[in-house]
């Protein structure tokens, strides 16, 4: 992910707009299918591109993500997962996310500041106040352009899950999934302009369809 040697080898490298991107949705909803085929749309069209994962990203980062998804932590509280995601996500931000749109390239990201809000705000409880005050102080409030959703009812991801082995995450109760989901959809009503929500229980191409109009439209190309 965010492998730079692929970008050295290409010679005719299109003037990019710096872009942000996030895509977000429960476990299951098809957020990584997605966000890799828009990867390999913009490298394929000779944009510089990047793809960094939440939690990770970064060497430190991975090493995060290894304790907040090991299913052994049990005794985990949630200030102690917020603060883990947050110190992950300032890790990223600083070493990679930042210096690339300072170069004007593009940074996808499968996951982002939305799934805190979703999973610790909604899902653990913890509410919004804790969540504003740590996306100022570790992001510094970096936005994205546009935050693709992938929504779809908890059964269909529970059923494409059903053959993995689960992380902490992915092996919580649907109650709590339940809320993660509900919490997306209000965000998403919230911001109405930052965010595309899309049925997950389309078809991969369907559902890209839709993303690679939008993102057309960010990068000013009609088609
Ligand atoms: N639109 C889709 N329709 C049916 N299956 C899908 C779709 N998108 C992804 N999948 C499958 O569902 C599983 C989870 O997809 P993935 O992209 O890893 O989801 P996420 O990153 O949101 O957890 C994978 O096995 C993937 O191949
Ligand atoms: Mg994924």
């Amino acid at each position: 992910m965010g492998d730079d040697s692929i970008h050295e080898e290409r010679k005719e490298v299109k003037t990019n707009r710096a872009l942000f991107i996030s895509f977000e949705g429960i476990d299951g909803s098809g957020k990584s299918t997605q966000v890799q085929m828009l990867y390999h749309y913009l490298l394929n069209s000779g944009h510089v591109a990047h793809l960094f994962r939440e939690p990770g990203g970064t060497a430190i980062s991975e090493k995060i993500r290894s304790i907040l998804l090991d299913k052994a932590n049990t005794e985990m509280t949630p200030t102690t997962e917020v603060l883990l995601y947050y110190a992950s996500r300032n890790q990223l931000m600083t070493e990679k996310v930042l210096p690339a749109l300072s170069r004007g390239e593009i940074v996808l990201m499968d996951r982002f500041v939305d799934s805190s809000f979703a999973y610790q705000g909604v899902g653990r409880g913890l509410g919004k106040r804790p969540l504003n005050f740590l996306t100022k102080f570790a992001t510094g409030g970096k936005k994205p352009e546009l935050t693709v959703l992938v929504d779809l009812p908890l059964e269909t991801a529970e059923d494409r899950l059903s053959n993995k082995t689960l992380d902490r995450f992915e092996s919580e109760s649907r109650a709590f999934k339940e809320r993660v989901r509900q919490g997306y959809l209000y965000l998403a009503k919230r911001e109405p302009d930052r965010y595309l929500v899309l049925d997950g229980r389309l078809p991969p191409e369907e559902i890209f369809g839709v993303i690679k109009k939008r993102m057309n439209q960010l990068l000013g190309i009609s088609d």
